[in-house]
């Protein structure tokens, strides 16, 4: 019996996924399996040349008992975007749908209850699979799709977050993949995140790679700032763009804000009234407060230990389109059919 309201962000084995191989030029049809393992080649590209994309979006389960997909068409672009660079077979965007749809319905009983705060995270992996030891893509590809029900990803849920500045580790590079959403990112990512885990706290503040001057993201999340009536965040070619970046851009012109995506220089930090971080995992997390070790300085915005008014409206806003609670006019929700 799975204790919805207490689930953090980990895995949790569910019933069944789906899969598709690429071979000989395309996809074959979907395959369900109980298997939470995949056979390899010990040459596979994915093992040795980092040919590895993922993604990651989230069905809910809204009052009116309908189970939501949030922006699967986005998710669907940005892996064919990622395939596209990493010279890998892009799944097509019927595929990417039947695969997230199917592996929703097929683990019905894992999409957590309304209003217990956990959703259930559908995650996509493609894979080069074919055997090479020259430095080349793969012939073979899988495209896999699993679902694991999830709670928030910072144990603060929607209190605001601390995060650590790190300006002696770079996740990517300008001209390299921090746009696309490849497993060396994350692995680029983790020793920095475990010393900003081992000072306390949960996420680190990533600046540009070339200058140190702008803000990048935060861990694995996007950073906005509210400042004047206004929605700022980085215009940045190392960052991923985040879908849920993307969907609060257009809640905040609804709600009257002016809405920038340019460099945002780190000096300008101290101005802002709110800051928050942005993702399918960690929804929105406001971040109360930021450390730079290398200066020795905090900043806090509002109290530090409150949400600001404006991330509390974008949050709220956002949660009733993803369960239905409010109209959803630009079509952002995929309704599953059981
Ligand atoms: N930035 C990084 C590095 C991420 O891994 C993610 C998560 O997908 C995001 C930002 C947020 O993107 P999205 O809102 O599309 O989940
Ligand atoms: C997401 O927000 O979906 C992420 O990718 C974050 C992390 C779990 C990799």
């Amino acid at each position: 019996m799975i204790d919805w309201k207490n689930l953090g962000f980990g895995y949790i084995r569910t019933d069944r996924n789906v899969r598709s191989t690429w071979t000989d030029g395309s996809w074959s049809p979907l395959e369900t399996t109980d298997s939470e393992y995949l056979t390899l080649h010990m040459a596979s590209t994915c093992l040795h040349y980092g040919q590895e994309a993922f993604e990651g979006l989230k069905a809910f389960r809204g009052k009116d008992g309908k189970v939501r997909i949030f922006r699967l068409e986005e998710n669907a672009r940005r892996m064919i975007r990622t395939a596209e660079y990493t010279m890998m077979a892009p799944p097509t965007m019927e595929l990417f749908r039947e695969a997230c749809v199917e592996a929703v319905r097929l683990n019905e009983r894992f999409i957590p209850p309304y209003d217990t705060g956990a959703s259930l995270y559908i995650r996509p992996l493609l894979i080069g699979t074919g055997a090479q030891v020259g430095v080349k893509p793969a012939t073979e590809y899988m495209f896999v799709v699993f679902v694991t029900p999830v709670g928030p990803y910072y144990k603060e849920g929607f209190r605001p977050i601390s995060v650590m500045v790190d300006r002696h580790h770079d996740r990517s590079a300008p001209l390299g993949t921090g746009w696309v959403k490849v497993g060396g990112n994350y692995a680029a990512s983790l020793l920095s995140g475990d010393i900003a885990h081992k000072a306390g706290f949960p996420s680190t503040l990533y600046l540009d790679s070339a200058e140190k001057k702008y803000i990048d993201e935060s861990g694995a999340a996007n950073f906005f700032a509210i400042r004047g009536g206004c929605y700022i965040t980085p215009k940045s070619p190392s960052i991923l763009p985040s879908i849920t970046n993307m969907s609060l851009r257009d809640l905040a012109a609804d709600f009257g804000l002016r809405v920038e995506q340019r460099a945002v220089e780190f000096a300008e930090l101290p101005s802002f009234e709110e800051v928050g971080s942005c993702g399918t995992a960690a929804v929105i997390s406001p971040i109360g407060k930021v450390y730079d070790p290398d200066e020795g300085k905090t900043y806090t915005f509002g109290d530090g230990v409150n949400p600001g008014p404006w991330c509390v409206k974008l949050y709220e806003t956002l949660r009733a389109i993803q369960y239905g609670e409010a109209p959803d006019p630009r079509g952002w929700n995929t309704i599953v059919e059981f």
